[in-house]
């Protein structure tokens, strides 16, 4: 947010400002997952994190369209929640230890994230639904489907990590 923003004085504005706090979230993503990716050790786990280093690249291609559907700028806002969650995934791999319980680490944090996506895409899924704009709603509610689906396979991969990492 910079110094010349403007109130919020309607929910389309509130919109495009969540909007763009997502599209920063995906680029911080996109910057976070090859680090994680690296420093995964079980295969599925090191899969799924290529996987969805794929499909967040087609989500910000995906917000580019929603943008132009707009007619808005893309940029303009930081989102410091990822930038949070990112910033503890990283402190946890510069850490170090033992590859198990440094897969169930990674889990936790690529959990964390998705759980933050699902919560902002839910919103501005609603949001577009609000401000009668059936396409854009369309779009992100097909990117939310992609972040529980990334949930759900994280949570299966999860189960033997957790008992590999307690075995550790
Ligand atoms: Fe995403």
């Amino acid at each position: 947010m910079g110094l010349f923003s403007l109130k919020l004085e309607s929910l389309q504005q509130l919109f495009v400002r969540e909007l763009r706090s997502l599209y920063d979230a995906e680029n911080q993503i996109t910057e976070a997952l090859p680090k994680m990716i690296e420093n995964a050790t079980v295969p599925e786990l090191k899969e799924a994190l290529e996987e969805h280093l794929d499909v967040t690249n087609q989500q910000i291609t995906r917000l580019d369209r929603i943008f132009t559907l707009l007619q808005e700028k893309a940029s303009g806002e930081t989102c410091r929640g990822i930038k949070g969650i990112i910033s503890e995934g990283s402190d946890l791999l510069s850490t170090g230890g033992e590859p198990n319980v440094i897969d169930a680490g990674i889990i936790a944090a690529a959990q964390k994230v998705e759980h933050y996506e699902i919560a902002a895409y839910g919103t501005v899924r609603t949001y577009a639904e609000l401000l009668g704009n059936s396409e854009i709603s369309q779009l992100l509610e097909q990117t939310l489907d992609e972040e529980k689906e990334a949930d759900t396979t994280l949570n299966s991969i999860a189960g033997n990590v957790n008992i590999e990492a307690k075995a550790a």
